[in-house]
């Protein structure tokens, strides 16, 4: 299993120790989330203080807009080095230019959907996307309870990229523990985002390693 832990649940007052377990840490990525207070009911951190993380991150980014009109930043995006630019479906109108795009700026193009967006919309563009990350919540907020229908969704995606023959990996995002992840992982998920369970915990290299172990 690839682990994704989320900087929202980080202690923002000591981000240069934080970033230096999570570096030494087996985590694959490091999960970005930008909020607006407009798509969501909730504004997180901006472009400075992305920067200041991307300085000091070692491993590849994850950026989740969870924005309107995300293909407004596309540039600032990618000059943060990032791997993968998360948009949301329901943010967006030309979603097949909007991911070409983010392919010509040098990023993997990934669509995140709110859990109550079914799969199926994405049946023509899921081989334009390098993941799909599917909401376990909804998104604004860290700490909240995994919705038990992402289980079902998740397994409706895998089939709906098997009979594409796309390469997308499934990313899930939110209220991810053990219990959940363990579900997920039969489910046919490739990627899991942990706020709180990883940040929260004293020893979050060891909830990486856990997490990681999941198969
Ligand atoms: C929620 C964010 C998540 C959040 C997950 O809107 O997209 O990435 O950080 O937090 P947990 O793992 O605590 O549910
Ligand atoms: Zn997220």
């Amino acid at each position: 299993m690839l682990v994704a832990p989320s900087l929202l649940a980080a202690d923002f007052g000591n981000l240069e120790r934080e970033m230096q377990w999570f570096n030494q840490s087996k985590a694959d990525l490091l999960h970005l989330d930008v909020m607006d207070g407009v798509f969501v009911p909730n504004i997180s951190f901006g472009f400075p203080v992305l920067k200041h993380v991307a300085r000091l991150c070692t491993k590849p980014l994850d950026v989740h807009l969870m924005i309107v009109e995300p293909q407004k930043f596309i540039r600032e995006v990618a000059d943060l080095g990032a791997r993968y630019m998360n948009v949301h479906y329901e943010a967006l109108t030309h979603h097949h230019r909007v991911l070409q795009q983010i392919r010509e700026a040098g990023m993997k193009p990934a669509i995140t959907l709110c859990p109550s967006t079914p799969v199926e919309l994405l049946s023509d563009i899921i081989c334009d996307v390098d993941m799909v990350l599917l909401m376990s919540v909804n998104p604004g907020f860290g700490g909240q309870k995994f919705i038990p229908q992402t289980l079902e969704k998740v397994k409706r995606l895998r089939k709906l990229i098997t009979e594409s023959g796309s390469q997308a990996v499934i990313e899930i995002d939110g209220g991810v523990n053990m219990e959940t992840g363990r579900q997920l992982a039969e489910a046919g998920a490739d990627v899991l985002v942990a706020g709180s369970f990883v940040f929260g915990s004293n020893d979050p290299s060891d909830r990486v390693d856990a997490l990681k172990a999941l198969s």
